[in-house]
């Protein structure tokens, strides 16, 4: 009797199988899939991942780059560039007393982990018009760092939160 019924929950799992793998082959031909595949698989979408693959040692080195531009404390003055502190979850081109091009102005953009990365790799590329003068961040693992140097230098701990 129980070997019955574990026959037929055996069946009913196969059957279960057979229908998910129907499933995820049809998936993989909707035209949504290409949207999910346009993703870069290295792209960062999480506080965890960033503090887990950046080294912040070598970020701190590494924004020796950003720092003849920007300052990253809080209450210090904006130079070239606007203050870095805080930049995570902020709307761009919002700090008071700042003046930004109309471009990186009216971009719409919060900063987060995702287009920080863009911008840091292709500033004139994500934003074009901008008025950032940098040639942008080519290795990955160089972006990771620096990231996850300013997250750890300017992030309010309840921006973190919400990363
Ligand atoms: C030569 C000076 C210069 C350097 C070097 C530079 N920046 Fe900038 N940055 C600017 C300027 C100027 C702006 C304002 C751009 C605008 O208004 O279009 C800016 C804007 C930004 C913004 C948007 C700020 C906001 O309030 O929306 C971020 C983020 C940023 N820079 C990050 C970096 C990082 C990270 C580095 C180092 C890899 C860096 N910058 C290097 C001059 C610089």
């Amino acid at each position: 009797m129980t070997i019955d019924i574990l026959m037929i929950r055996s069946k009913n799992l196969s059957l279960l199988i057979v229908s998910l793998l129907l499933i995820s082959c049809s998936d993989q031909q909707s035209p949504d899939n290409g949207k999910v595949e346009s993703v870069p698989p290295t792209s960062i979408t999480n506080l965890e991942t960033i503090m887990t693959v950046g080294d912040i040692e070598r970020g701190r080195k590494l924004y020796i780059q950003c720092r003849a531009c920007h300052s990253l404390k809080p209450n210090e003055t904006n130079r070239i560039g606007p203050s870095l502190y805080g930049i995570i979850n902020q709307q761009a081109g919002s700090i008071e007393g700042y003046e930004y091009s109309e471009a990186l102005k009216q971009s719409n953009v919060y900063w987060n982990l995702d287009n920080l990365d863009q911008w840091i790799e292709k500033p004139y590329e994500m934003i074009p018009g901008n008025k950032m003068v940098f040639s942008g961040m080519r290795k990955k693992q160089d972006r990771n760092d620096l990231i996850a140097y300013i997250i750890d230098k300017t992030a309010e701990i309840d921006n973190k939160k919400q990363l």
